[in-house]
């Protein structure tokens, strides 16, 4: 396990097993009203630089539930904000803190931070990826389908950053990933081509939402234009009306599917109010495992279980 999770590319599929074990046992023991510890006198930063409900609190709640303490600064609160440059906050944090979650847009600019901090920094979204989403969205996935593997996922709308962890989960895990986005959207193809090289799975692409939703076991979309992107969304809302996951759309897919989305969402956008609020959505599910993955991933990291390189 790497010292860090910046994107999923860099973890191996013993790591994804380590961290969707100990979530499901989390899970269960919060269940049963154990009382965790294995975080007491821990303490994770958490740096955002772009607007969260779940990451964050489920983030610090997390924390919380494990014993430890979670303190959130938005990074326009910090010296950052007046140019105090990454490599010297990293390490004046690090040497405070356990632990750090990052949210911002610069992929390199949270590479930038692990670099030089000696503690574990979380990627909790940035403009290129999203990796913790991914992780609690398969142990929702293990969750209602009893596993992975031979699974038809199927992605509709934005080839963004959400898109983007999921086809490197792919590449590890050896899924069937299918991403319907329009031509204008498509996922990064540096990403698409690293991950399809790397990796066991199937990756396809294609602009036929309908097509991609044959058959499909997993429907998973999200906002048409992300954080950033808000001043395009006129133009995006004419390119991806077409890309509406909705009763029509379903009707392609198994019996069985399950419709999945990262929140927060746009009812008659990307996804209409009957489908989110039917009964094949497990929205609800997925938000709440938020919470069991991220105590895994805080535990694992920050006590160093599982630790066998760095
Ligand atoms: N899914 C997700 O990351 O939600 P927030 O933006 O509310 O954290
Ligand atoms: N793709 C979305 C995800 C929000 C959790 C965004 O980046 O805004």
């Amino acid at each position: 396990m790497k010292k860090d999770i910046l994107t999923l590319i860099d973890l191996n599929k013993e790591d994804f097993e380590c961290f969707f074990n100990r979530a499901f046992e989390l899970k269960k023991r919060h269940k049963q009203g154990i009382v965790e510890t294995s975080l007491a006198g821990k303490t994770l930063g958490l740096v955002f630089d772009k607007p969260s409900t779940r990451t964050r609190l489920s983030f610090e709640t997390a924390m919380a539930q494990l014993g430890g303490t979670a303190i959130f600064i938005a990074a326009s609160d910090t010296q950052m904000a007046r140019n105090e440059p990454v490599k010297d906050t990293a390490r004046a944090l690090s040497r405070y803190l356990d632990g750090l979650a990052i949210r911002t847009f610069s992929q390199d600019l949270l590479a930038e931070f692990a670099k030089y901090s000696s503690i574990s920094v979380i990627n909790a979204l940035t403009d290129l990826y999203h990796p913790c989403q991914v992780l609690s969205d398969l142990m929702t996935v293990i969750e209602f389908k009893k596993g992975y593997k031979g699974l038809k996922m199927v992605w509709v709308g934005d080839g963004n950053n959400v898109s983007h962890s999921w086809i490197n989960a792919a590449s590890v895990l050896g899924l069937n990933l299918v991403l319907a986005c329009p031509q204008e959207y498509l996922p990064d193809r540096a990403i698409l081509d690293a991950a399809i090289e790397k990796g066991s799975g199937s990756i396809e692409i294609t602009s036929d939402p309908f097509a991609a939703a044959a058959h499909a076991d997993v429907i998973y979309t999200d906002v048409w234009a992300s954080m950033g992107k808000e001043s395009e969304s006129v133009l995006r809302k004419q390119v991806f009306k077409s890309f509406q996951v909705n009763q029509d759309l379903l009707k392609e897919a198994s019996k069985e599917v399950i419709v999945m989305h990262c929140l927060p969402a746009h009812r008659g956008e990307e996804i209409s109010e009957a489908v989110l609020e039917g009964p094949c959505s497990v929205i609800w599910e997925q938000a709440e495992n938020k919470l069991h993955m991220h105590k895994a991933i805080l535990e694992i990291l920050i006590s160093n279980r599982s630790m066998t390189n760095s």
